[in-house]
């Protein structure tokens, strides 16, 4: 059998790694890597940390902090939550190691001297106080489309739309504010247009196999027609050009590689650093290699590194499998990590300790194979208490503390003289839902190898229910006996087949039943769909114990208040209303609730190390408030004083960096995102109700 290498897409080491993340490539992933170790055979889990790219150095210009400090600070954090998760990986590597820089140099200087790239001059912005060319991310300038004055060379984030550096008005440069100048600077360009006729039409037609949305991006792009593309940067953060022969260090000075030529390397650097002695193995000849990705990853990992990676030649073998994911929304709306809309792992695992599998279930449960889903706390909160809980748990439950109470936590003697015709149909019925589990794992469905799991918990039930060993104990203490060993066999099956979806689940059943699993057995197991036997009588269990408890509205309500106030702070104080759902009818005594009145803003200033946030203090008649309100990316503290708002004035007091911000200043958001105060029509004096 081939020997596999699985990566996971490698996170950008600019901010933590969310739930929508999990879903599409962390989880699949490891579910499939840990099911293959499970059959025996032979995998690597590759993964690291994305270091290098424009947004890293943005997230440091921001912060005032080196891109070192930057990426050193995510990479620890995100390596430390997929541990707790449970995500198996062989390495999690970085792309600052030596090793990386060195295997993607060396790429790049073998593909340079197969004269796999076509060399170019262009004219790009060039910031001249600065010294140096611009990312379409280091130009600001008028938005073409909404007039905003801050918009990005690559997008204005205020409507949203996506331009180039050329469209902006007034263009000047982030670093020093400057106009940027044109300046020709020399690039390496990957001619993916004649790649595309020489190779790519037959790669991607060749992968018939693979998953539909996968495919069906790959032939869009093919049918526009692929265009070269530029593998070298004029930036200071990143991997340095190899040496090339025929030029001189002027020339290639200020430039690296593109990250996203460098980045996807990092899986083979990553080997490297894992197998310094047999990397080559998992890379050459008999090996299929599969990485896990977001949709927004597909064109790098289907077209871009596979002419790479066939560029290369000398063996190295193309991507065989690409089971890319869509994306997961969280409560009606995209995720989004600048308007700090999701919920990060790492908070998942401090707030919510030990479950981490109740998280791996959802999150399987819905994850994006095949169209965009949705994650709702509600929902956790239902799927955890409705199926974790009630079917599984409780299974579990009922097995071990049956045990423990009629044979001393022994298990009881099996007897083929009782119950044979049921024992023997759930037999058959396992043995099903086990080979859809491995079918269904092994395609990469790992919505349904999950629903087949859950089935058998769902038989275990049936069967208990059917056969009530509880009232027989009396009457027919054998035929109990029989049950009870029986429904143990089931719960060890599950036991075992629980390791790659639910893997803490499946260390503490193991301990409850006292089962080791051995080598041979698992892997019996998994490739011949040998079901474990009755334990022998007498086995002895380990302590039961709830393996999962229901989450509580409490702690759900705590979740989405938190989301609510961390993205107010981190962006404005209402949702964009075409993201708002209309909200149930309310009586006229529920709206009376409200105290609105309109406030004067006498001062407003910026809150310190919080970028959106303003603290405002109002003039409501006779009183001064103060508030803090998530609009500094909208409105200069001087321009606004002054202003008559909408105010709510009986919202509980929250602190927010500290400040006890005591009510709510209204705004109107509209679509595109754009945010405007409510005012009277004319001016009134301030403290007057609304109503
Ligand atoms: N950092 C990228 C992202 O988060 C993924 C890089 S995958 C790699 O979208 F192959 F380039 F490493
Ligand atoms: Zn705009």
């Amino acid at each position: 059998m081939k020997r596999t290498t699985v990566t996971a897409a490698l996170p950008y080491a600019n901010g933590p790694v969310h739930i929508g993340h999990v879903a599409g490539v962390y989880l699949p992933a490891d579910i499939y890597v840990r099911y293959l170790r499970n059959c025996g055979r032979e995998v690597i889990f590759i993964c690291g940390s994305d270091e290098h790219g424009v947004p890293i150095t943005l997230r440091a210009r921001k912060e005032g902090i080196t891109p070192q400090e930057v990426v050193d600070r995510y990479h620890n954090i995100i390596g430390r939550s997929f541990k707790d998760f449970g995500i198996s990986f062989d390495i999690y590597s970085r792309t600052s190691n030596d090793i990386h820089k060195q295997t993607a140099r060396e790429f790049f200087g073998d593909l340079y001297s197969k004269g796999a790239f076509t060399e170019e001059v262009t004219e790009q912005y060039y910031d001249s106080e600065a010294g140096q060319f611009l990312a379409d991310r280091y130009i600001v300038g008028t938005c073409p489309v909404c007039a905003n004055e801050n918009a990005y060379g690559d997008q204005c984030e205020q409507c949203g739309s996506t331009l180039s550096p050329a469209e902006l008005k007034n263009p000047r440069s982030a670093l020093s504010g400057v106009p940027p100048v044109m300046r020709p600077t020399r690039n390496w360009f990957l001619p993916l247009d004649e790649l595309q006729k020489s190779f790519l039409n037959d790669y991607i037609g060749g992968n018939t196999h693979w998953k539909s949305n996968v495919l069906g991006q790959c032939k869009s792009w093919l049918n526009e027609g692929l265009k070269p593309r530029a593998m070298t940067r004029d930036l200071d953060w990143g991997v340095a050009l190899p040496d090339l022969p025929g030029h001189d260090a002027a020339d290639l000075a200020g430039k690296v590689l593109y990250v996203w030529f460098e980045a996807p390397i990092g899986y083979i650097s990553a080997t490297r650093e894992l197998r310094p002695n047999d990397w080559q193995e998992w890379w050459k000849g008999d090996t299929r290699l599969v990485h896990f990705i977001g949709k927004d990853n597909i064109v790098f990992h289907c077209i871009i590194f596979p002419a790479m990676l066939h560029l290369r030649g000398d063996g190295f073998v193309v991507p065989q499998d690409v089971p890319a994911n869509e994306f997961l929304n969280l409560e009606g709306k995209k995720i989004s990590t600048s308007r700090n809309w999701a919920v990060w792992l790492d908070e998942y695992l401090q707030e919510l300790p030990g479950k981490q599998d109740e998280l791996r279930y959802v999150l399987c449960s819905i994850a994006p194979e095949t169209k965009d889903s949705e994650f709702t706390w509600k929902d956790y909160q239902a799927r955890v208490n409705n199926e974790l809980v009630a079917i599984l748990g409780n299974f579990a439950n009922r097995v071990t503390v049956l045990t423990q109470k009629f044979y001393d936590g022994k298990a009881p003697a099996f007897s083929d003289a009782h119950f044979s015709a049921q024992i023997g149909q759930v037999r058959s019925e396992i043995a099903d839902l086990h080979k859809e589990l491995c079918a269904d794992t092994e395609e990469y469905r790992f919505r349904d190898g999950l629903t087949a799991l859950m089935n058998m918990a769902r038989a275990g039930n049936k069967f208990l229910a059917e056969t009530e060993p509880w009232k027989l104990q009396k009457t027919d203490p054998e035929a109990t006996a029989t049950a009870m060993a029986f429904a143990l066999e089931i719960l060890a099956n599950i036991a075992i087949a629980c390791e790659p979806y639910l893997p803490h689940t499946h260390e503490k059943l193991c301990a409850q039943l006292n089962l080791l699993p051995l080598e041979f057995v698992v892997r019996a197991f998994w490739n011949n769909g040998t079901l474990l036997k009755p334990f022998a009588e007498g086995h002895p269990l380990g302590e039961p114990g709830l393996i999962f408890t229901k989450i509580e509205d409490e702690q759900i309500a705590v979740q989405l208040q938190k989301l609510q106030y961390k993205s107010m702070e981190n962006n404005t104080t209402v949702p964009a209303p075409e993201e708002t759902a209309a909200k149930p009818e309310i009586t006229y005594d529920d709206f009376a609730k409200l105290d609105l009145r309109i406030a004067e803003i006498k001062a407003a200033e910026k809150v310190e190390k919080a970028d959106k946030l303003l603290k405002l203090t109002l003039n409501v008649g006779g009183e001064e408030r103060t508030v803090v309100s998530g609009i500094a990316l909208h409105f200069q503290p001087e321009n606004i004083v002054g202003k008559q708002v909408l105010f709510l004035a009986n919202l509980a007091p929250r602190k927010m960096r500290g400040i006890d911000s005591q009510g709510m200043i209204l705004m109107a958001e509209d679509a595109d995102g754009k945010l405007v105060f409510v005012a009277p029509s004319e001016a009134v004096k301030p403290g007057s109700s609304v109503s």
